[in-house]
């Protein structure tokens, strides 16, 4: 059995980030401690604007903190270099967006197979795609573009392509955000099913309280800060 410690797959440590300078200075976060384990699906909350994007994308290693520290998969991200952090995100952490973020002139198929890395081999590249695509209910819809899909289906598109590289951190900025309640139910079901499977850890930032209801554990964020 792993200590509590070696447990912990994205850690924060007095954690701030600040936007801009000046009159335009804005105190995104301020001041946050948070440990999420191995395996935990976890839903952030808050108001708009309170701070849940930077906190993910500081999880996701796409930004860094303007202080404290923050360690993804026990890297520091503070220590690492640009590469090294771009290197970190592709291997370990898959990201789904409320706008889904596919690229449009690529059909489903070729969206998760541009985000794959390290199978230098297309035949297993391709298998690997197709298995996800039919993992997420897309087995018909393989070569449609994203503006031949409904909503629901893009983001399934985008849920494949998170989990193409089995990233072991899944972050999810409102993905049920731009779909009606039918399908945000089912968009949820198969995030909470495949994408927290396992060892993988999932964080979503929602509104819905559906949402809070199906994780495991609830973070509220108000202002920069956790609370409670
Ligand atoms: N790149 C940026 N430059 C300047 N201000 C930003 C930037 N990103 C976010 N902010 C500001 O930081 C605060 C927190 O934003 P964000 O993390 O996106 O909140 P949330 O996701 O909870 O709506 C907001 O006041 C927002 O306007
Ligand atoms: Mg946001």
């Amino acid at each position: 059995m792993a200590s509590a410690a070696s447990d912990a797959v994205i850690e924060m440590v007095g954690v701030t980030k600040v936007y801009g300078s000046g009159r335009g200075r804005v105190d995104a976060l301020r001041g946050v401690d948070l440990t999420i384990r191995r395996g935990e699906v976890v839903a952030i909350i808050g108001q708009s604007g309170s701070g849940k994007t930077t906190l993910l994308q500081l999880a996701g290693a796409i930004d860094v903190p303007t202080s404290g520290t923050v360690a993804v998969a026990g890297r520091d991200l503070g220590a690492m270099r640009e590469r090294d952090l771009t290197d970190l995100r592709r291997a370990v952490v898959g990201f789904v967006f409320q706008q889904f973020n596919l690229i449009p002139t690529l059909t489903a198929f070729q969206n998760v197979e541009a985000a794959a890395i390290g199978q230098r081999d297309a035949a297993m590249r391709a298998r690997r795609v197709e298995d996800l695509l039919g993992e997420v209910g897309l087995a018909d819809r393989m070569h449609h573009r994203p503006a031949e899909l409904s909503g629901g289906e893009q983001q399934r598109v985008a849920i494949a392509r998170a989990l193409v590289n089995d990233p072991e951190i899944i972050l999810a900025d409102e993905p049920t955000g731009n779909l009606d309640t039918e399908t945000g139910r089912e968009v949820l079901s198969l995030l909470t099913g495949v994408a927290g499977s396992g060892n993988r850890t999932l964080v979503l930032i929602t509104h819905d309280d559906r949402i809070s209801a199906v994780a495991e554990r609830v973070i509220a964020i108000r202002d920069g800060r956790i609370e409670g």
